[in-house]
């Protein structure tokens, strides 16, 4: 049983922060698409005081229908349903409805290849939103043609590449449910994501290409088709087929009858496939996330609602216009990369830049190279990313042209008032608001956040909810908290975007968001609220860590833990890391007979990594005889916590069953 959640008591939020307030300029302001308080007010006001009216006005306002909606919101607590009764196709929305209209030969994306490590530049595709439906509608006739159907799931585990987004358009186009798995994730990762929701078809690559190195996607996808559990269950039996990709033209084996190349099968395909007609709730895609406990859990998405929480905060939060080169650097593996690289650019006819490497590969001004190349007007990316520039020094991105910059964003993390500093002066040159973007893979799309030329910004505050969304910081009964008062950040009321459950597991839904706070979706995440009502974020207050701005689930590396044959018994916990905000801390204790070693630590490492994928790796591993735990046996991570991040060990000791754990663990320091 994970301990009950508390309140963390504070951040790095201070008074001096708070009193430090950076306003739009006029100018950005004028050219907004909403640029005045009083504007935004009327609107907001509007959006709070009948959010049903505000929600279908925009609803019938935003999105192009097949069938109108009869109802807009059914709401049995905790299942909503939006736009009840309404039909509508999320490609027809994302690319037809720009075919007339001049943005028909605009360019959708831009994508960039990772150079070479010899400096040799990456490749370059721009794909117009002509070309882009073209594509997508002959990959929806692949998909068609290999038995794919309305409801069927499809996982999609390429790099960042267009045909990322086109695989994603196709399964929409088709009515089909994708479910995108980040490349960093490992074959037992896709096995058991395959298993969940039960996929017909794999859609991978040859490999994709990462810091000069290939990581071999489809050797993943091989390697995850062929595992069975101990009980000899075969968890990827529901696959059918396997597209692939050819990018990097390394040897990959193919299965003949059920490994289809992507180039072959395109070639025949018809460049007309009429749009399935979806139910406004018909699922659209489900996408894996930590929790507390277990496996990764299958958010559901649903399309009606999804696509209107994308498409109306993109344009608002971005400000994003006609003439706008945007670049969200996060990956499609990622739900930012579902809302912000794929389907609210392109729903509001924006271009959108995709890059597939990293920042700093082959040198640390990668990203500022790009701007300055594709003259990028609208950056949004993450706290770590920016704490990494800050480290690696101002003379990178000091090289480059960063005057198109108009707009930067963040999300993922609270960001520290350093950073966001950093990123004002440096990046912005302090010409250019910061949008500090608050939300969750639950929540489809942005809930608390600025909205720039209106929202005075203050760094490291997510400052004031968007509209229709009524975020509250609740204590323990669920009361709402006075100001200055840290809490649990709630949201009282659904709207469009949310969850609607997952994968398969309503009990688990009910259990996870809306049993903390009754009546209330509970975010997991601690906040306070200072004197003039912003938010600020503190960070996850359940068993839940953000790495680097990657959700990780402590139970999840615990039981890759101890699927290893040395380990009897493992906790992790999370300690503040300087760059990755985060950084994971496993305490192991081992089987008898088992002598701790840097090998054994090493192996360690490498188990996770195979488990999961590169990303839950734990940073430090500290060998234990015991694990510190109450009378009952439950784990005291309380405790553990205090030790992996070095601090005095606080608080009431008096229930732990043995009191000399805590100086072994707090001496060892290799
Ligand atoms: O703890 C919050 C943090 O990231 C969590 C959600 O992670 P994920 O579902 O992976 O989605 C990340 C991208 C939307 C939240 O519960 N988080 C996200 N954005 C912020 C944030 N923490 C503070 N400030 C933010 N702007």
């Amino acid at each position: 049983m994970p301990e009950k959640p508390s309140v963390p008591a504070g951040s790095f939020t201070s008074v001096l922060n708070e009193k430090r307030q950076f306003k739009p300029s006029a100018a950005f302001s004028k050219a907004a698409h909403l640029g005045s308080e009083a504007a935004y007010q009327k609107l907001y006001r509007e959006s709070i005081k009948s959010p049903e009216k505000f929600w279908g006005r925009m609803a019938k306002q935003e999105l192009i229908w097949q069938r109108p909606f009869k109802k807009v919101l059914q709401w049995k607590e905790p299942f909503a349903k939006w736009f009840v009764g309404g039909a509508l196709n999320v490609s027809v929305n994302c690319l037809d409805r720009h075919l007339g209209t001049a943005t028909a030969n605009k360019a959708a994306l831009i994508w960039e290849g990772e150079p070479a490590a010899d400096g040799k530049p990456g490749e370059e595709r721009t794909l117009t939103y002509q070309q882009l439906h073209r594509e997508v509608c002959r990959f929806g006739n692949v998909l068609k043609q290999k038995g794919i159907q309305p409801g069927d799931r499809v996982i999609i585990y390429l790099p960042m590449v267009p045909e990322a987004a086109i695989a994603m358009l196709a399964c929409t186009r088709i009515g089909a449910v994708h479910s995108v798995v980040f490349g960093g994730f490992s074959a037992q990762s896709v096995a058991d994501r395959v298993q969940d929701c039960g996929a017909k078809m794999i859609i991978t690559s040859d490999g994709g290409y990462r810091r000069g190195g290939v990581v071999p996607l489809k050797k993943n996808v091989d390697d995850a088709l062929e595992i069975r559990t101990s009980e000899g269950i075969h968890l990827a039996a529901s696959v059918s087929s396997v597209i692939v990709l050819r990018r990097t033209g390394h040897e990959i084996s193919m299965r003949t009858g059920r490994d289809f190349w992507w180039h072959q099968e395109i070639e025949h395909a018809a460049s007309e496939c009429p749009p399935a007609r979806m139910d406004s709730e018909a699922p659209l895609f489900i996408l894996y996330t930590s929790g507390s406990t277990g496996k990764p859990k299958g958010i559901l998405h649903s399309t009606g609602g999804y696509l209107l929480g994308a498409k109306l905060t993109t344009r608002y939060v971005f400000d994003l216009k006609e003439s706008d080169v945007y670049w969200c650097t996060a990956d499609v593996g990622w739900v930012t990369g579902h809302s912000y690289v794929v389907y609210g650019p392109l729903a509001n006819g924006g271009t959108s830049l995709m890059y597939e490497g990293a920042p700093n590969f082959p040198e640390p001004d990668r990203f500022w190279r790009i701007v300055d190349k594709y003259r990028v007007t609208i950056l949004y990316t993450a706290p770590t990313a920016i704490r990494a520039f800050m480290k690696w020094g101002d003379q990178w991105p000091n090289k480059h042209d960063l005057s198109s910059l108009r707009l930067l964003g963040s999300v993922g993390e609270p960001i520290n008032p350093e950073a966001w500093m950093w990123y004002f002066t440096v990046i912005g040159k302090k010409r250019c608001p910061i949008v500090d973007t608050w939300w969750q893979t639950e929540t489809g799309s942005i809930l608390i956040t600025p909205l720039p030329g209106v929202t005075p910004t203050k760094p490291g505050s997510a400052t004031r909810a968007f509209f229709g969304i009524f975020p509250e910081v609740v204590d323990e009964q669920g009361k709402g908290v006075p100001r200055n008062t840290g809490g649990k950040l709630v949201i009282r009321k659904p709207w469009p975007s949310m969850l609607r459950g997952l994968w398969g597991d309503n009990e688990r839904y009910k259990q996870v968001y809306w049993s903390e706070v009754k009546g209330s979706y509970f975010t997991g995440d601690g906040c306070r609220q200072d004197k003039d009502g912003y938010f600020w974020i503190v960070g996850r207050i359940d068993d839940v860590l953000n790495v680097a701005g990657h959700r990780i689930g402590t139970a999840e590396v615990e039981s890759a833990l101890v699927s290893h044959p040395s380990v009897a018994e493992s906790a992790v916990v999370g300690r503040p890391d300087e760059l990755k905000g985060q950084a994971l801390v496993a305490f192991v204790t081992l089987k008898t007979g088992v002598t701790p070693s840097s090998q054994l630590r090493e192996q360690l490492r490498q188990h996770v990594g195979k488990e999961i994928g590169p990303v839950a790796k734990p940073d430090d591993i500290r060998f234990a005889d015991l694990l510190p735990k109450t009378r009952s046996g439950k784990i005291m991570r309380r405790f553990l916590k205090q030790v992996a991040s070095g601090a005095e060990i606080k608080g009431d000791t008096t229930t732990l069953e043995d009191l000399s754990v805590l100086s072994k663990l707090s001496s060892q320091d290799d």
